[in-house]
């Protein structure tokens, strides 16, 4: 294939040697002379592990040449991958200077280009940037049409820099965000024989994905980091501790926790949150990361108290109460908090939990629901029908296969459902209806 790279940083040169390595011609494009310079005589222009013979031989091979010209290269190539700079700005955005003069650029260069042009945007860029302003600069420079005389599609690149050969050659997975099945078969000829698989996705996703992944990263660095400063105040070894953590392959390093829902409570992860702040704060240990959890939760309650006060419905129905399903442990149950503020906002409420039972709860499950909802025996209807029936908006907490039949048979087009579960409803429910987040 013929490939045009712009941008020979760490990405763009990496990508340039391998893709000429495998046998494709590339032509690299950046506006640094003397990166081009290096490249042209066959040095690397980023220190990296193999690149130094990398080079020396794909200069050798004749397959890769360079230019300023960004019309050259666009015109001898079928496809562009795009890897310039996107830094931080000052104050915290993305500077996408770089990015936009290449845009601008690249439509100029396929004004007069016969035949189409797959652009491949490959640097790092905020969610909506390749369809909300790159699309339109090019449209606008070539006076063509995306999807019809080109496609852009947006691939981010997982590579780390110190092992970044072999990350090209070994990534998680490969990702392609388009709106057309070209650039998903062109990007699949070039990289569908890495072993990993590869994902087709939208533009948007794509571009979230990469972000999500590096705060990801960033996060269990922060983990484990605040963990062993903790350990560190109470003569624990924090390897020993972070490497059985890591041993649980169930629920510490799986896909368990990591689906988007409503927020965490029960009698365990808040109590014991608190515990280990409290600790931290006695032995003088700051643990912001882990101090913000449990705001941040807070807000996704929030969150949906807002959903709901919203959607100006004054009849709800709560269908759970319990803070997970199969058990009638009320305490710290999100779905009491968000019952408490419906109740303090003069809602009228009806709540169906089929494992809560007023007559049997005991002790502190007893005490708390007393306190937070002092006349849930009012509340608290024993058939999910009812329920139903007597509200507008249906708050759902609790997503078995009951709840889904009963309200697959009892929706109304004037009901609306909030879904914080993630029931397989189906779209062509009557009413409306909406997740926490989506
Ligand atoms: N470095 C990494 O490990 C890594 C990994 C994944 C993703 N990324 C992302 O990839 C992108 C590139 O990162 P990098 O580390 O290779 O950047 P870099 O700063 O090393 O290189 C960027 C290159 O773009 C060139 N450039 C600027 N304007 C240009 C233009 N108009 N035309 C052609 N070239 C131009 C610069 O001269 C520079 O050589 C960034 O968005 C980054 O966030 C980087």
């Amino acid at each position: 294939m013929n490939i045009s790279i712009f941008g020979l940083g760490y990405v763009g040169a990496v990508s340039l040697a391998c893709l000429a390595r495998d046998g494709h011609r590339v032509i690299g494009v950046d506006v640094d002379d003397a990166k081009l310079d290096l490249i042209a005589a066959g040095k690397t222009p980023v220190v990296e592990e193999g690149m130094v013979q990398l080079m020396t031989d794909v200069i050798a091979s004749g397959r890769v040449s360079v230019t300023r010209s960004v019309r050259d290269a666009v015109m001898l190539t079928d496809l562009s991958l795009i890897c310039v700079g996107t830094p931080s700005a000052p104050n915290g955005s993305q500077d996408q200077s770089a990015m936009l003069a290449l845009a601008k650029d690249l439509g100029t260069a396929i004004r007069d280009k016969k035949g189409t042009h797959v652009f491949a945007f490959r640097s790092t860029l905020v969610p909506g940037t390749v369809e909300d302003v790159l699309r339109p600069i090019i449209e606008t420079g070539s006076g063509k049409k995306d999807g019809l005389d080109f496609h852009i599609c947006f691939q981010p690149e997982f590579l780390r820099e110190g092992s970044s050969i072999k990350d090209y050659d070994k990534p998680p997975y490969t990702i392609v965000g388009a709106n057309a099945d070209a650039p998903i078969a062109l990007l699949r000829q070039l990289f569908g024989h890495l072993p990993c698989k590869l994902h087709a996705t939208s533009i948007r996703g794509a571009e979230m994905v990469k972000y999500c992944c590096n705060n990801f990263h960033a996060l269990k660095i922060t983990f484990a980091n605040e963990t062993a400063r903790l350990c560190e105040a109470l003569s624990v070894d924090p390897f020993e501790v972070m490497n059985l953590v890591c041993q649980d392959t169930q629920l510490n390093i799986s896909r368990a926790y990591l689906k988007p829902g409503f927020a965490f409570g029960g009698s365990c992860l808040p109590k014991d949150l608190r515990a280990t702040l409290h600790l931290a704060k006695t032995r003088d240990v700051e643990l912001p990361m882990l101090g913000s959890i449990l705001p941040s939760n807070r807000q996704h309650i929030d969150h949906a108290i807002a959903k709901v006060l919203a959607s100006g419905h004054r009849k709800i129905g709560m269908i759970g109460l319990s803070f997970k399903s199969g058990t009638d442990d009320l305490r710290e149950s999100p779905l009491v908090l968000l019952a408490e503020h419906f109740v303090g906002k003069g809602l009228t409420l009806l709540v169906y939990d089929p494992e809560v039972q007023l007559s049997n709860l005991l002790g502190a499950n007893r005490r708390y629901i007393e306190r937070h909802v002092p006349h849930l025996g009012q509340l608290i209807r024993d058939d999910l029908e009812s329920v139903i029936a007597e509200s507008e908006l249906l708050v759902v907490g609790l997503g078995d296969a009951r709840v889904l039949a009963a309200l697959k048979e009892h929706l109304r087009p004037d009901h609306t459902v909030l879904d914080l579960v993630n029931l397989p409803l189906g779209k062509d429910l009557p009413g409306r209806y909406e997740g926490l987040c989506w």
